[in-house]
């Protein structure tokens, strides 16, 4: 989602509805909200699902496949094979006009939010596929990035840099960390390996809500910002671009691209604070495994 004007929520900036609302000179920066049993039961149902769309996808993501056959064939298996709702379709947050399908497909240079499209991949393409579906009111919200036949080195090398960029910001998550390690974590592994991290969109809290709060930034400073409590749930959700950070919108409303034009990747899942670290919601039969220092640091 895209950063609130003026960064990070401040007193300063908290909508005037907000402010109004309390008045005992207390102003609360954050409305987080927390899962109960019942609350994470549904969302490890709604992330599974969501990432269960991805699987069904990939067999598909071949040469000569139009992003619009990915939406048709997305749309059918999220409605009448897990009776789930696509929340992208026809979502329109303040000053966006409604989403027009139900996918996110983002090819190449493109950051995030590309509208499917009647052209098909070619080989060589890189394409994130961002799903978010909605089962009994809870979302599930995750993307991953797949290759169109053989790609050149450098697109394979970011892709698998992005994915591990990703998974240091969730080896972050425990109770009592904060939000602030869970950037400074993305930052640091991208721009120590030559590359740079989008700023203007963040990860978010989710839930009943597609974008609730928090706002996770994937950059920034250790021990600064929200402290993690077990039962908040978040996408963590990088953005990394192959060469400059800066960004563009296009004339659609949506559509994210590099202002270099070059190379975008991103990857996401929906993360839950448990009692003792993180579980990730997101997780399908055909998600691909954790990076061997993740499994390497849970072992330890
Ligand atoms: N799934 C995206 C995210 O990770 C949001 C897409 S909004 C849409 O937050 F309307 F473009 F679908
Ligand atoms: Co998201
Ligand atoms: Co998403």
């Amino acid at each position: 989602m895209r950063v609130a004007d003026g960064g990070p929520w401040k007193p300063a900036i908290l909508p005037a509805r907000l402010r109004e609302s309390f008045t005992n000179g207390i102003i609360p920066t954050m409305t987080i909200t927390y899962k109960d049993e019942a609350g994470i039961a549904g969302m490890r149902v709604a992330g599974k699902l969501a990432a269960e769309v991805l699987d069904f996808l990939a067999p598909h993501i071949k040469p000569g496949i139009t992003t619009n056959e990915l939406d048709m064939l997305a749309h059918g298996y999220i409605v009448d094979v897990q009776g789930a709702i696509p929340a992208p379709l026809n979502y329109a947050p303040s000053g966006y006009n409604p989403y027009p399908k139900s996918i996110c497909t983002s090819i190449n240079h493109q950051v995030c939010h590309g509208i499917p499209n009647d052209k098909a991949l070619k080989k060589g393409d890189i394409i994130n596929i961002d799903i978010t579906v909605i089962k009994d009111g809870w979302h599930g919200d995750t993307s991953r990035m797949f290759q169109v036949g053989e790609t050149s080195i450098a697109a394979k090398r970011l892709c698998a840099m992005t994915y591990d960029a990703m998974w240091h910001g969730i080896m972050q998550v425990k109770p009592g960390a904060r939000l602030g390690d869970i950037g400074w974590a993305i930052q640091k592994f991208a721009e120590s390996n030559g590359f740079s991290v989008v700023r203007e969109f963040c990860g978010h809290g989710i839930g009943l809500g597609f974008h609730e709060e928090p706002q996770v930034l994937h950059y920034g400073k250790p021990g600064t910002l929200d402290e993690l409590v077990p039962g908040m749930t978040f996408t963590i959700e990088p953005m990394i671009n192959a060469g400059k950070r800066d960004i563009k919108e296009l004339g659609d409303g949506w559509t994210i691209v590099t202002k270099d034009h070059s190379l975008s990747a991103q990857w996401e899942h929906t993360i839950l604070v448990t009692p003792t670290g993180y579980e990730v919601l997101t997780l399908s039969a055909g998600s691909p495994p954790p990076p061997a220092f993740v499994t390497a640091a849970a072992q330890a």
